[in-house]
């Protein structure tokens, strides 16, 4: 299939072709490789071990964006505590760019409705500009939750974003053997339910953010600001060498005004 128009119910089809772009299926989810040139995929998306019971959970917002700034979110430590309400403990291991994937692995501090504070570990793998896979590990609860931030571009500046959620539960195996593997599926979806529900509403304090923000190509960072200048720097190999400024800087930062406009919920 070359995607070209080869019939109509109305007669002989107009000269009219669909571009077509290279997409793969992983963890669940259809990725779609997109390049400004029409090259082929250059990276591969990397081999996961997902603790997971089940096809993901998922519910889809439109709003005004851009990719970049929300896979940045991850990196802006310091927005953690006032914002989301979690307390944010420190990394627990250095933070690693290894070509298009960038590694965070954090502590944070939540208090949970009926089990109080509940500490955990956070382990990010940004993949290009396009998503984001968050291991969530409960382990007093028996979770282990894969959280997916995917920021798709729909048209300029305005993003579809995904929310995806599927889980592990340790507890599977007190299931009577006979029943324990869709026991343990049932469990582990009606979880991912429950967290795909808190994930919204944990990312949507970002929401409107991310629609009205603009960004600057020189913001005044403190220290506590987190990776935010060592994130860009990485992210600009995402562009045309003759699209990056200064410093590495992409030329997403010569956006024009935003959209005003609603939030969309995508059914
Ligand atoms: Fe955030």
């Amino acid at each position: 299939m070359d995607g070209k128009c080869v019939r109509t119910p109305f007669g002989p089809p107009p000269r009219a072709s669909l571009s077509l772009v290279e997409i793969t299926e992983a963890y669940g989810i259809v990725w779609a490789w997109h390049h400004h040139n029409g090259d082929a995929p250059s990276w591969q998306l990397p081999d996961l071990d997902l603790p997971s019971d089940h096809a993901p959970v998922y519910r889809a917002t439109d709003m005004a964006g851009h990719p970049q700034e929300v896979c940045e979110n991850s990196f802006d430590y310091g927005h953690i505590q006032p914002l989301h309400g979690v307390e944010f403990l420190g990394e627990v291991s250095p933070p690693r760019a290894d070509g298009p994937f960038y590694d965070i692995n954090i502590k944070l501090n939540r208090r949970m409705p009926l089990l109080g504070n509940l500490q955990h570990l956070v382990s990010g793998k940004v993949i290009g500009l396009g998503g984001i896979c968050v291991v969530v590990d409960l382990a007093q609860v028996g979770v282990r939750s894969v959280n997916w931030v995917l920021a798709t571009p729909i048209a300029p500046w305005r993003i579809r974003l995904h929310l995806a959620v599927s889980s592990h539960v340790t507890w599977g195996r007190h299931f009577p053997a006979v029943l324990r593997s869709q026991a343990s599926s049932g469990a582990a979806r009606a979880v991912s339910s429950g967290m795909l529900v808190a994930l919204q509403q944990d990312i949507g304090r970002d929401f409107p953010i991310w629609h009205h923000k603009k960004h600057l190509v020189h913001p005044k960072l403190s220290h506590k600001d987190g990776l935010i200048g060592a994130f860009r720097k990485w992210a600009s190999k995402f562009y045309p060498p003759t699209s990056r400024g200064t410093a590495g800087t992409p030329l997403v930062a010569h956006r024009p005004s935003l959209p005003n406009g609603d939030l969309e919920r995508c059914k």
